[in-house]
């Protein structure tokens, strides 16, 4: 998988197809998150998130972590530009989850946005995995991705929207999944409990806060 050809084009395609509905399913449960020591992005992409998380100063290390550099690059631009004094406070990891370990253990919450979906079954499981047995036993996980859900005529909406999807990124960063896989059940199998969810463009998106108890 590489997103680096799309990664500077990732945020104004967004808002073209998804206007700000995406950042606002990624930002929804900000507020509820609690003060916690160690917080692990994956698969973060350009930053934005990483930026509005920083903005509580709720969190003491923060580890980021892609696969890809130019994603990277992105995020720690965005973060020099809009956060500068609390780059003290984060760890910039280039890291592919699927060949490679976490960079630490013991996290206390682990953010996952719109990255789980660029996986097969196989390398699901084995991402989820590896990110549950890198956290706390009470670790928070908080999750965005899109869904098909609801009655026949927004399931067949959701389920083109996202066929559409996978086929350009099928295209244009080599993503690894064929389709949307569900993860619930990877997550629970791993512990993590769903606390409460909302959803955003009609059903298309959601996202869940979930912990391990
Ligand atoms: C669809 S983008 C989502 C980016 C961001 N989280 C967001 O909400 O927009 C998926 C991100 O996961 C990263 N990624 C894909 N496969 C990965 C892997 N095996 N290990 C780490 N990061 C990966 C990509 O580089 C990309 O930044």
């Amino acid at each position: 998988m590489d997103f680096n050809r799309i990664a500077p084009y990732f945020e104004r395609l967004e808002k073209i197809v998804f206007n700000n509905q995406m950042e606002c399913c990624r930002t929804a449960f900000l507020p509820e998150l609690p003060s916690v020591k160690k917080v692990a992005l994956i698969g973060e992409g350009d930053g934005r998130f990483l930026v509005e998380l920083l903005k509580d100063g709720k969190f003491e290390k923060v580890h980021y972590i892609d696969s890809s550099q130019k994603m990277l690059e992105l995020a720690r631009k965005r973060m020099q530009k809009f956060s500068p004094d609390t780059l003290r406070n984060v760890g910039f990891y280039h890291r592919d989850l699927i060949s490679e370990p976490m960079p630490d253990q013991n996290y206390d919450l682990v953010v996952t946005n719109f990255f789980l979906d660029v996986f097969d079954e196989h390398s699901l499981n084995e991402s989820i995995s590896k990110i549950a047995a890198s956290c706390k036993r009470t670790a928070i996980w908080l999750y965005a991705d899109f869904q098909v859900s609801g009655g026949i005529l927004q399931r067949a909406k959701a389920f083109a929207w996202i066929k559409v999807m996978y086929v350009f990124f099928r295209v244009a960063a080599q993503i690894q999944s064929q389709r949307l896989i569900d993860p619930s059940k990877i997550l629970e199998s791993n512990g993590f409990q769903l606390k409460t969810m909302k959803e955003f463009h009609r059903g298309l998106m959601k996202t869940e806060l979930r912990q391990r108890i």
